[in-house]
């Protein structure tokens, strides 16, 4: 019961055996960032890495979690207290998706809750969503609520936002429930509606390597809230109901209606909103190898126009480029978190290490490296 490795069973917690087990994955979007707050377009996979739940009712109104990445102990909270604010720590996540399944109507108590994670925390691949998606559909399951996946996304979206406090849009809740194996999930963040679009990355010899830069990256800060309040700002100075209400067409007239901050916000998602397309546009061509560029490009956007990249992620990108890359950008919020570069599979272990080389070179911790194949979004195992 005080160990904080993977080892304890549910039994040795509880004294009872689970009523079934669910999964929800991490992410990372290949292009689509700081689009979903404005009711834009994104272009998330799942990754194999995932938060592993299993679960058991319990009739007494408690709430126990443990984690075995959580320290050791099991933290026991009361559903009927659940409230914005009361719950420190990573406990808050699971609470949060309890409160906010109770605050929309839905007939849910308490449970005992083992969690294991291999989504690697704070490297904008999404952790929490995986986290809070991994209790939502287990918690779906267990209380027979017959929610779909969408209304479970914007129910994980509403906990971070009301519960964790965290101002976040749509698309990694939306990515950890609805993607697919095999493709990316082409995600209008207005209406909720997806299309799954196939990538077959090793057909075509490619690897998608993510480089996980070690610099922390929390959107909790205020910055992200900052942008997100300057994007909407803008669009109710230019009477839209949200930026994707902007054509590209009218940017050159929108522009200079605005304050000169608020510009360069605009700028990036109006192009941002037209790469995803374009980028759908080459994988239904069955060209994903097009997609370089256009990666390129909005990693040039976020860090010239939207200013969330770092020392660190431009220096994975341009050495991933340098090293023969067709394409690299930090995916995610920003502020630190991971790179993804499109190459040749021959050339993978090439591009890392020339990564790492740099990182190296610059005095920067190592960059852990993984490799994304587009897997199956949040589900029962068991
Ligand atoms: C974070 C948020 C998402 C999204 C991205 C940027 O991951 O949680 O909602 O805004 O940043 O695209």
């Amino acid at each position: 019961m005080t160990t904080s490795t993977g080892t304890t069973t549910f039994t040795d917690l509880y004294g009872r055996a689970p009523e079934g087990e669910w999964a929800a994955p991490g992410r990372v979007n290949l292009i689509g960032e700081h689009t979903d707050y404005n009711l834009g377009f994104a272009l998330p996979i799942a990754l194999p890495q995932a938060v592993r739940i299993q679960a058991a009712r319990r009739t007494d109104g408690l709430l126990r979690v443990w984690s075995a990445q959580g320290g050791g102990e099991v933290t026991e909270l009361r559903v009927a207290d659940l409230a914005p604010g009361a719950v420190p720590g990573w406990a808050a996540y699971p609470a949060a998706v309890v409160w906010a399944l109770r605050d929309a109507g839905h007939e849910v108590g308490g449970a005992d809750i083992r969690l294991d994670s291999d989504v690697p925390s704070g490297a904008g691949l999404s952790s929490s969503a995986a986290l809070e998606c991994a209790v939502a559909v287990a918690f779906n399951d267990l209380y027979g609520l017959g929610l779909a996946a969408p209304e479970l996304a914007l129910l994980a979206q509403r906990a971070e936002n009301a519960f964790v406090g965290v101002p976040c849009g749509n698309m990694d809740q939306m990515a950890s429930m609805c993607c697919r194996p095999g493709a990316a999930l082409f995600l209008d963040s207005r209406d909720l509606s997806t299309r799954q679009v196939p990538v077959d990355l090793a057909a075509a010899d490619l690897t998608l390597l993510v480089l996980d830069t070690r610099v922390k990256h929390d959107l909790g800060d205020g910055a992200y809230a900052a942008l997100r309040a300057g994007c909407e700002r803008a669009a109710a100075l230019l009477g839209l109901p949200a930026l994707r209400a902007l054509d590209a067409a009218d940017l050159p007239a929108a522009l200079p209606r605005l304050p000169s901050e608020l510009r360069p916000l605009v700028r990036h998602v109006v192009g941002e909103n037209a790469r995803v397309e374009e980028a759908v546009a080459h994988l239904d061509a069955g060209d994903p190898a097009a997609l370089g560029p256009i990666l390129t490009a909005g990693h040039a956007s976020l860090r010239d126009d939207y200013q969330v990249s770092c020392p660190e992620t431009d220096l994975a990108v341009e050495a991933a480029l340098a090293a023969g890359a067709y394409g690299a950008r930090m995916t995610g919020g920003g502020f630190g978190g991971s790179v993804i570069a499109l190459v040749d599979t021959a050339a993978a272990d090439r591009v890392a290490a020339a990564v790492t080389e740099a990182f190296r070179a610059a005095g920067y911790t190592a960059p852990r490296t993984l490799t994304a194949v587009p897997a199956e979004g949040a589900r029962r195992l068991g």
